[in-house]
């Protein structure tokens, strides 16, 4: 019987492991190029130190059209622009990253006055069915090194059909903690009511959730004890390095519409295995979030098993699965809420122990295309990243390719 079981075991990991091979990798860099307006451009930024390339790392995507937008957030100087996207066609698996909306708004002044369609440094970003592009901006750039707070914490909402500015919403100071730290952003706009969009933003470095109401140009701070990370879950190995993380509420993945008109936020702490979630019923009511008795409309969905921890996660609204990321596996996984999580219920759709190395962020376009970004992450911060092998990844494989024959179908 035991025995039985290790074999099936096996055969199950197999199986996940050739599953790696239906990703299409669609873009690999060993170093991120940037389409410069010109060489002198180039050679003056590289001179001067406004552009160290092994200082760049992409981080967060998102698609829109031609468009995967690419971030790369200033954790170390010389980082040549923030938000930025590359064209899925004509392909070219080593495109340059071109700057958005422009390159003057991805250029720090001397004296931090920046424009205000302007982009300090972002995690991650997410464009929702309106058509926009909204940008968690941190406003901090160097991060590991002097730390340069060049603008207050903001949300940045561009219009992609035309590339304008549409809001740049600083949060207020009741939304922030001495902690605080914004590197990720989800969007709840309901068909053809652009204006009454929410955005929820997570504090992973001070455990909470700030949520935007952008019909009343407002935003205020939930708290939970769910947000924070799980002392026993700290413990990484990636890439062969180990490291103890204790970071909170990361990833945030939004279900359909439900009858009550409303939908199920999917939520975990980045270190932690857990899953949890609320309805946006509670969220988007000041007084029922803000409200400690509300501790109770919190849900525990379940457990993902040891080497469970996830970054990001994203949520398919036709066939309901979430996907997120696999840290400690060098994996994505899926789960389909309609089974209660547990690590049975809890499938990986891809393994890789080279190529998908900190799989950092993962995003459903709205064609059912799952997009994955892998850049070994922990090596960039605590070694360094050999400029001689591929060290960026970004995949792109089918939401039905990706389900086939697990038990999230
Ligand atoms: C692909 O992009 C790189 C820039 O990163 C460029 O040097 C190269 O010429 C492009 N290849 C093609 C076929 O366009
Ligand atoms: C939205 O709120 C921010 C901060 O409270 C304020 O600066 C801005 O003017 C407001 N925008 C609109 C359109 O009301
Ligand atoms: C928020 O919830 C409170 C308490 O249940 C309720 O009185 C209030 O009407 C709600 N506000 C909105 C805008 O729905």
């Amino acid at each position: 019987m035991l025995s039985l079981h290790r074999i099936l075991l096996v055969a199950g990991l197999l199986a996940a492991v050739s599953a790696a091979g239906q990703l299409d990798e669609i873009f690999s860099w060993n170093q991120l190029e940037f389409a410069w307006p010109n060489e002198q451009a180039k050679q003056e930024a590289l001179h001067s130190g406004a552009y160290i390339p092994a200082n760049n790392l992409p981080l967060g995507l998102a698609r829109w059209k031609n468009k995967l937008f690419v971030t790369v957030p200033r954790w170390k100087a010389g980082v040549a622009s923030s938000l930025n996207y590359v064209e899925l066609e004509p392909r070219n698996n080593t495109a340059a990253l071109i700057p958005y909306p422009s390159w003057k708004a991805n250029i720090i002044p001397k004296d931090n006055k920046i424009d205000i369609d302007s982009v300090v440094s972002t995690f991650r970003v997410t464009v929702d069915s309106c058509d926009r592009l909204w940008v968690m901006d941190t406003g901090l750039a160097d991060i590991l090194g002097e730390g340069n707070q060049v603008a207050k914490p903001a949300l940045v909402i561009y219009d992609l059909n035309t590339d304008k500015l549409i809001k740049r919403y600083e949060f207020q100071p009741s939304d922030l903690k001495e902690d605080s730290f914004f590197a990720n952003v989800v969007v709840d706009v309901n068909p053809g009511r652009c204006d009454e969009a929410f955005a929820y933003v997570p504090d992973l470095g001070a455990y909470g959730l700030v949520v935007y109401s952008c019909q009343e140009n407002t935003s205020w701070r939930v708290q939970h004890n769910f947000f924070h990370f799980d002392p026993l879950k700290g413990d990484f190995n990636v890439g062969g390095l180990n490291f103890q993380w204790t970071d909170g509420v990361f990833g945030l993945a939004l279900s359909a519409i439900q009858n009550d008109g409303y939908r199920t936020m999917y939520f975990h702490p980045l270190a932690s295995t857990k899953e949890f979630s609320v309805s946006t019923r509670v969220l988007q009511n000041k007084t029922i979030a803000t409200d400690p008795h509300s501790y109770y409309l919190f849900k525990i969905e379940g457990e993902k098993g040891d080497l469970g921890q996830a970054s990001a996660s994203d949520l398919d609204e036709t066939t309901g699965v979430v996907f997120m990321t696999q840290l400690n596996r060098d994996a994505v996984a899926c789960w389909n809420p309609r089974k209660p999580l547990s690590p049975n219920t809890l499938a990986l759709v891809a393994q890789d122990k080279e190529r998908l190395i900190f799989t950092n962020d993962l995003k459903i376009d709205s064609e059912q295309n799952l997009f994955i970004l892998s850049d070994r992450m922990p090596s960039f911060l605590y070694t360094e990243l050999d400029p001689n092998m591929v060290n960026y990844r970004i995949f792109r494989i089918k939401v039905a390719d990706a389900i086939r024959g697990t038990v999230c179908e």
